[in-house]
């Protein structure tokens, strides 16, 4: 999720690429830097920081030249550092790259090419692109960067500059946007059109395997085959607050979109080859360093702390390890018993909230064994914890986390299939199932994402205007917690979740007519007590709304409207029954006329206790 700008023209590159720059830094701001060809060399300026560091850093002596590119960061391999900050060059710096995305076989690669001697400088997936250009570079760099792009696997915009061709950008993306903006003797390129709409409303978007050869007044697009595009041009009819968005109105709703593919890239490169188990190379954990553990503590807050519920049903039920799970400003507080046979899972979207923070450090204080699950690299957490996976979800901006929390999940998810298999817990046949059904996820998500209509009717149909309460069983109770915290954080109605099978040792005396329940019953094994608490609400005249997997066609018989998701294995149902959840408090929050990114008394990361 890193920002990405390309200039060629007649006027001072380093212009375009900071201002373009800046408009991207929502994307990622732990480091930024410019590539400039200045007559006889590519000149690259990078630094750690925001943008604003790095044009201190140049500002008595701004790299001259008309072509260039830039990038700021968002890290995913290597921490926030001066070197590992983009653009990244060969040995001989005569080819530059800038990347947003993951090269799932990098590592592949970079052992291949240090033994043919290149020096790498970085710890990140991108500078292997570099040195595979230079390594097969024949003249013709076109043609070499064809070459580039067949050897390497994974997600990515690209934007390439080479010394010999000092006239031409060569760009091109897989799953992840690239924008060629139109001007007059000048062409821009960006990952994302605000960079762009201040110099241009002209614009070709690329396409997944397209390429384009990008001079100042000729811009050439061909597809995979090396067979000529003819593209249309897109007019950016957008303003810039619009266009930052992704042309959604809030970045919530954006984030929310976003969730098939930052669930994607979360997988990626954890999937075996074979499609048949998990690996998680960060980790290389063995049953000896399992079996010393006796329990397992999961520390977080707000909607962390909802994935960590979640979690603890994925360890306890695939790995039989015992769990229990904590609010952090609780655990920090309660003398919990912690040693050496404990371990420690905090999880942190930011990965700088202050109590989850300072749980873990009392816990390893303790002399427990520490993980963190979080979605910023080179965060305090991420710092201080033993051992770290990341979610790859990419900046969230709306203070109410939605891409956090799916891509928390299915790292827990993960974790627990690859704790399972190191442990002999489950038959490697149910884990391939698992992992089979895991892979279907974004897909599944983009389905759910398919149809909004009737979820916006809902919103507004009901008002929402004072109590909601929110009912389920096992991991349906999970997910019931995070829709509740989701529309009381954004639309400020009172919401409550409750375990269904609880509702008649107090609530149900709150349930009246008309009142608003959301009832999830997507999990098969306890769908039938489920069943008897949803009847149990209607008896009393609420308003049920139920959530439930396709092919139920039961549930429909007793509430008063249903949402479906589709099919798969109850495991992994909440990580698609939570989207319908995000968007009935979006829509609600919308109906209300409520600031949904920026809900009253909130903040997106809290760094005091
Ligand atoms: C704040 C945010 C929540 C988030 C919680 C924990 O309350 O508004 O969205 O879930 O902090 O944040 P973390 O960054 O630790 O996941």
């Amino acid at each position: 999720m890193c920002g990405i700008v390309g200039y060629v023209g007649d006027k001072q590159a380093a212009d375009f690429l900071t201002e373009g720059l800046s408009k991207l830094e929502y994307r990622g701001y732990d480091s930024a830097g410019i590539a400039v060809y200045d007559g006889e060399k590519i000149r690259v300026e990078k630094c750690v920081g925001r943008l604003a560091a790095l044009r201190d850093k140049i500002k008595d002596d701004v790299p001259q030249g008309t072509i260039g590119i830039g990038h700021t960061r968002w890290a995913t391999h290597g921490r926030p550092s001066d070197v590992n900050a983009h653009p990244h060059t060969d040995c001989s710096g005569d080819f530059v790259v800038v990347h947003n995305g993951i090269i799932e076989n990098y590592l592949t690669l970079k052992e291949e090419l240090i033994e043919k001697g290149h020096a790498f400088k970085s710890e990140t997936d991108t500078e292997v692109v570099a040195h595979l250009l230079e390594e097969v570079y024949n003249g013709d760099f076109e043609e070499s960067v064809r070459e580039v792009l067949r050897r390497i696997e994974g997600s990515y915009s690209l934007v390439f500059m080479c010394r010999q061709h000092p006239d031409e950008l060569i760009c091109t993306k897989q799953d992840n946007p690239l924008v060629i903006g139109l001007g007059d003797g000048e062409n821009f390129i960006a990952s994302d059109i605000p960079a762009i709409i201040s110099r241009t409303r002209r614009t070709y978007i690329l396409n997944d395997g397209e390429m384009a050869v990008v001079k100042k007044d000729s811009i050439v697009i061909t597809n995979r085959k090396g067979e000529l595009v003819t593209k249309k041009v897109f007019e950016v009819n957008w303003n810039a607050e619009a266009a930052e968005k992704g042309g959604f109105e809030h970045f919530m709703l954006k984030e929310i979109h976003e969730q098939p593919k930052a669930v994607r890239d979360t997988m990626s490169q954890r999937v075996a080859k074979d499609g048949k188990s998990i690996v998680m190379d960060e980790l290389k954990w063995t049953a000896d360093y399992l079996n010393d553990f006796n329990k397992i503590y999961i520390v977080a807050c707000g909607t962390a702390y909802h994935a960590g519920l979640v979690g603890k049903y994925y360890i306890e039920k695939l790995a039989r390890i015992p769990v229990e799970v904590d609010i952090a400003s609780e655990f920090r507080y309660r003398d919990p018993i912690i040693d050496e046979k404990t371990m420690l899972i905090v999880v942190s979207q930011s990965g700088e909230t202050s109590d989850t923070l300072a749980a873990l450090k009392e816990s390893k204080r303790r002399g427990a064994k520490t993980l963190a699950l979080t979605n910023v690299v080179g965060s305090s957490i991420a710092r201080e914890a033993d051992q770290v996976l990341y979610t790859w979800a990419g900046p969230e901006i709306a203070v109410a986390s939605t891409k956090a929390y799916t891509t928390q999940l299915i790292l827990f998810f993960m974790l627990s299939l690859y704790m399972a298999e190191i442990l002999g817990t489950l038959p490697k046949e149910r884990i391939a199932e698992l992992v089979a059904e895991l892979q279907k996820v974004p897909a599944q998500i983009s389905e759910t994402l398919s149809d909004v209509e009737p979820i916006k009717t809902f919103a507004k149909q009901y008002g929402f205007n004072e109590d909601v309460f929110y009912i389920g069983r096992s991991l349906d109770y999970d997910v019931a917690l995070e829709g509740a915290l989701k529309l009381k954080e954004i639309s400020y109605i009172h919401a409550e979740a409750y375990a269904a099978g609880e509702l008649k040792h107090g609530t149900l005396a709150l349930i009246v007519e008309g009142v608003p329940v959301i009832a999830l019953a997507t999990q098969k094994s306890v769908y039938e007590k489920t069943l008897s608490n949803i009847k149990e609400v209607k008896a009393r005249d609420a308003v049920v709304i139920g959530i439930a997997a396709e092919g139920d066609d039961e549930l429909e018989k007793y509430v008063d409207h249903v949402m479906k998701v589709p099919e798969t294995d109850e495991l992994l149902i909440p990580i698609l029954a939570v989207v319908p959840l995000q968007l009935l408090a979006y829509y609600a929050a919308i109906t209300r006329g409520c600031d949904v990114d920026k809900p009253r008394n909130l903040a997106k990361s809290v760094t005091v206790e």
